[in-house]
C-alpha cells in the first residue's frame, strides 16, 4: 500500500463565541476521517487553529474590558478544552495571531501584488463619528430601504429578506455607539478575483487523480452547482465573480498590510492563510517538510472541512490566493450542513443552542455524540437533525445494547473457566463474514458517508448476537462436557467484539483504548477488522460504557436555558436605537393599525426568516408574512392570538413565497429577538388601533 500524504482542517471558529454543537459536527466529522486515515496507516496531519481577527473581537474585547489579546488567549485555553473533551485529536490547534500566519499572510499579498492581481480603490464607506471607526455592515442598522422594517442589518432584511448596501439603509445608525454614520472616503486593496475566473472555473469542475487511482473531485456536487451561479453572471448580469475587498481601516484588531500604515489584512483573508500556519508550526516542532505540502506541484493530498456557510471563502478566494501566490490548491473541499436540534435551528430561548462545555460538564459521555453525529453524517451537504428521544434511543440500543453487551457477555466465561485465555479461532464463519467487510467499511469511511459505514457494522453486530442467542454460552457453561464449545463460542465473541471495535475506532477512540487494554493489545488498528488475537490471554473486563438516562437530556436542556438566562440578566451596554425624527399626527393617521386575530402560523418551507400568518382581520382574512421565524421557534404556539398589524400598506411579493398583506408589529429587543405586541381583553379582530 503507498502510503499517502494528507494534510486536513476544519474552519478555524471564532475566538469571540462558545464552541457549541453545531462546531462539534464538523469537528467530529473531520476527526473521524483524520482517525481512520492514520489507523489505515497514512501519514496524515489535523491542523486547525481559533481566528482571532476583525471588529466583532476587537468590540468583544473592549465590552469585556479585556484587550484582544488577552481575550483570545482564554478563549483559545476554552476552545481547546472543549475540543479535547470531545476527543478531537488535532496535530495543531493554533491561532491566527501568530508570527507565522503574520509572515504567510504578508507573503501571499506579496506574491499577488507582484503578479498584478492587488488593486487600490477609493471607496465610501460609513463611518461612525463617535467612535471613529468604520462600521462593518453588520455593525450598522436601519430602516429596511424596501419594506421599512425598522432596526435591520447593513447588509440584509431580516423581515423582507432583501440585500442592499449599507448606504442604503433608511436613517442608519452604528450599532456600536448609536451615532448616525456619515459617509467617509477611505482607499481599500481589492484582490482582482475576476482575473481569476478562468482558473476557478477549471479548479472548481475539476479533480485530482490520487496516488491508489481514486479520483477526487475538488468539490461535492451540490457545491459545484453553486459556483457555477456565482462564476458565470446570469442573462442579467447578475452574478459573476467581483473582485475582492481585502483591506480594512484601523482601528482593527488584525496584521496591518505591507507599506500601507493604517491598513489591516480583512480578517477573512489571513484566516484560511492560518491553515498554513498552524501546518508551519506543528511542521516546525516535529520535523515535516512544509514545502512538499504546500509547494505548486505538490504531490500530497490537502482537504478542508468546513461548513455549507462558509464554501464562497475555500471554494473561490482560498484556491485562487493559493494559486496566485505561487502555491497549491485544495485537493478538496468538504462541506456539511448545520445541525438542527428536533428539527429546527438551535434555540438560546429552548435551550438547544447546546453548549460543548454544558454537555461535559453535565457529564454525558462525548462518544455518545460522536457515534450519533457520525450516524447521522454523510457525504452531501444535508443539514443534519439531532432528535433528542432519537439521540437516547439510538445510543443505548447501538453502542450498549448490541455493541459493547458482546465483550460483557463472554469476557466473564473466559476469565471463569478458560484462565483469561482465548482460543485460536481464525477459521470461525462467524468472523469471516465480519472481516470480509473491511474493504467496503473502508470506502465508506474514506467517501465519508459514515452513516452507511454505522448501518453496516451495526449490521454486523446484529449478527454475532444472533450467534450468542443460537449458542446461549450461558447453557453451555452449564453442560457437562460442553467445555470445549463454551470456549470456542466466547474466543469467536471476543474476536468479533475487537473486529467491531476496530471498525468503530475512528468514532469511539477512548472506547477503542479502553477496549485495548482489555484485550491485552497494544492498540487498535485497522488490521485488527481482518485478523483475530489467535491465542492469547486477556484482561478482566471494566465496563465500556454506560446507557444515557432521560434525566441527562433534560438537565442539559435545562443548562443551556440556564446559561442563557444568567447573561440576560447580566448588565449589558445598551443599544437603543435613537428616536426618529417628529411626526405629525396626520403622519400617524395615515398608518391604519388593527387588531388581528391568528387563524394559522406556520413555518415557511425555504425561508428561516419568515411565519406565515393566516390572520381574521374581522371585515376580511389576510396572509401576512413576517420575519419573526428566530424569534418564534414554535409558531404553531401563537395559533388563536391577538396581534397589532398595519392593514393599509400595498400588497407585497415576499420573493417566491407569495404576497404579503399588511405588516405585523412587533418589538425589537436589545438582545435582536422580536416580540410581538398583545392586546388586552374585549379587544376583536378588526378593531383600528390608534
Ligand atoms: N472563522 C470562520 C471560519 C474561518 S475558516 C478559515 C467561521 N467561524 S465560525 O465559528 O462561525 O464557524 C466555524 C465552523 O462551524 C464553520 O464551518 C461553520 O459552518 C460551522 N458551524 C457553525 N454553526 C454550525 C451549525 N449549527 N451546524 C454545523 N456547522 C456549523 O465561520
Ligand atoms: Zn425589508
Amino acid at each position: 500500500m503507498t502510503k499517502r500524504k494528507i494534510l486536513v482542517t476544519s474552519a478555524l471558529p471564532y475566538a469571540n463565541g462558545s464552541i457549541h454543537l453545531g462546531h462539534m459536527v464538523e469537528h467530529i466529522q473531520t476527526d473521524i476521517w483524520v482517525r481512520f486515515q492514520k489507523l489505515r496507516g497514512h501519514e496524515c496531519h489535523y491542523c486547525c487553529a481559533d481566528d482571532t481577527h476583525g471588529t466583532p473581537i476587537m468590540l468583544a474585547a473592549e465590552k469585556q474590558g479585556l484587550t484582544p489579546e488577552a481575550l483570545i488567549e482564554k478563549v483559545h485555553a476554552e476552545h481547546l478544552a472543549d475540543f479535547t473533551g470531545f476527543h478531537i485529536g488535532y496535530d495543531n490547534y493554533y491561532s491566527t495571531h501568530s508570527p507565522e500566519n503574520k509572515q504567510f499572510s504578508e507573503a501571499i499579498y506579496l506574491a499577488l501584488k507582484a503578479n498584478g492581481k492587488i488593486e487600490s480603490r477609493i471607496i465610501n464607506q460609513l463611518f461612525d463619528p463617535e467612535k471613529q471607526m468604520f462600521l462593518p455592515d453588520r455593525f450598522v442598522k436601519g430602516e429596511c430601504p424596501k419594506c421599512h422594517a425598522q432596526d435591520q442589518y447593513g447588509d440584509n432584511c431580516e423581515v423582507c429578506g432583501t440585500t442592499y448596501a449599507p448606504t442604503e439603509l433608511i436613517k442608519p445608525y452604528s450599532a456600536v455607539s448609536g451615532a448616525t454614520p456619515v459617509l467617509k472616503e477611505s482607499e481599500h486593496f481589492f484582490f482582482k478575483l475576476g482575473e481569476c475566473a478562468d482558473f476557478l472555473k477549471e479548479w472548481t469542475a475539476g479533480s485530482t487523480t490520487l496516488a491508489d487511482g481514486r479520483v477526487q473531485p475538488h468539490l461535492q456536487p451540490e457545491a459545484l452547482n453553486k459556483m457555477k451561479e456565482w462564476l458565470h453572471p446570469d442573462e442579467n448580469g447578475e452574478g459573476g465573480l467581483s473582485d475582492w475587498d481585502i483591506s480594512r481601516d484601523a482601528p482593527y484588531f488584525g496584521f496591518e498590510i505591507p507599506g500601507a500604515p493604517g491598513k489591516y489584512f480583512y480578517v477573512w483573508l489571513d484566516a484560511p492563510v492560518g491553515y498554513m500556519a498552524s501546518f508551519q508550526n506543528l511542521c516546525s516542532r516535529i520535523g515535516i517538510d512544509f514545502n512538499e505540502y504546500f509547494k505548486a506541484d505538490s504531490e500530497t493530498e490537502m482537504y478542508h472541512f468546513i461548513g455549507k456557510d462558509i464554501l464562497y471563502f475555500h471554494a473561490l478566494f482560498w484556491p485562487a490566493m493559493l494559486k496566485f501566490s505561487g502555491h497549491r490548491a485544495p485537493t478538496g473541499v468538504f462541506a456539511h450542513g448545520f445541525l438542527t436540534v428536533d428539527g429546527q435551528k438551535m434555540s438560546k430561548s429552548r435551550g438547544t443552542f447546546i453548549t460543548a462545555r454544558s454537555y461535559l460538564d453535565g457529564g454525558l459521555n462525548p462518544e455518545w455524540m460522536r457515534y450519533y453525529i457520525a450516524a447521522k453524517l454523510n457525504s452531501k451537504i444535508e443539514d443534519i437533525d439531532l432528535n433528542l428521544q432519537d439521540f437516547i434511543a439510538r445510543v443505548n440500543s447501538d453502542l450498549v445494547g448490541k455493541y459493547v453487551n458482546i465483550a460483557a457477555r463472554a469476557a466473564g466465561f473466559i476469565h471463569k473457566r478458560f484462565d483469561g485465555c482465548l482460543k485460536q479461532v481464525s477459521d470461525s464463519p462467524l468472523l469471516q463474514q465480519l472481516a470480509a467487510h473491511s474493504e467496503n467499511i473502508a470506502a465508506d469511511y474514506e467517501t465519508r458517508e459514515y452513516a452507511k459505514a454505522l448501518r453496516d457494522i451495526m449490521a454486523l453486530a446484529d449478527a454475532v448476537n444472533e450467534y450468542v442467542d443460537a449458542n446461549k454460552p450461558w447453557e453451555l457453561a452449564k453442560q457437562e462436557g460442553a467445555d470445549d464449545q463454551l470456549h470456542q463460542v466466547c474466543s469467536e465473541l471476543i474476536n468479533a467484539f475487537t473486529m467491531l471495535t476496530a471498525y468503530l475506532a475512528p468514532v469511539l477512540p477512548q472506547v477503542a483504548a479502553n477496549a485495548a487494554r482489555f484485550l491485552n493489545i497494544p492498540a487498535i488498528t485497522w488490521a485488527h477488522t481482518q485478523s483475530t488475537l489467535g491465542e492469547h490471554r486477556i484482561n478482566k473486563y471494566e465496563h465500556l460504557m454506560q446507557r444515557v438516562e432521560q434525566k441527562q437530556v433534560d438537565d442539559l436542556i435545562e443548562a443551556n436555558k440556564q446559561s442563557i438566562q444568567a447573561a440576560e440578566t447580566a448588565p449589558a451596554a445598551s443599544t437603543y436605537a435613537p428616536v426618529t425624527e417628529q411626526a405629525s399626527f396626520d403622519d400617524f393617521m395615515k398608518i391604519d393599525i388593527r387588531v388581528a386575530k391568528v387563524l394559522n402560523c406556520s413555518a415557511v418551507e425555504g425561508s428561516s426568516k419568515l411565519l406565515k400568518f393566516d390572520l381574521d382581520f374581522g371585515f376580511e382574512q389576510r396572509v401576512i408574512f413576517s420575519g419573526i421565524a428566530a424569534s418564534y421557534p414554535n409558531p404553531a404556539e401563537l395559533n388563536g392570538k391577538m396581534v397589532i398589524a398595519v392593514a393599509n400598506f400595498a400588497p407585497r411579493k415576499m420573493a417566491k413565497f407569495g404576497v404579503s398583506e399588511g405588516m405585523i408589529l412587533s418589538a425589537a429587543t436589545q438582545d435582536g429577538k422580536l416580540r410581538l405586541l398583545d392586546v388586552h381583553e374585549g379587544a376583536q379582530p378588526g378593531d383600528k388601533v390608534g
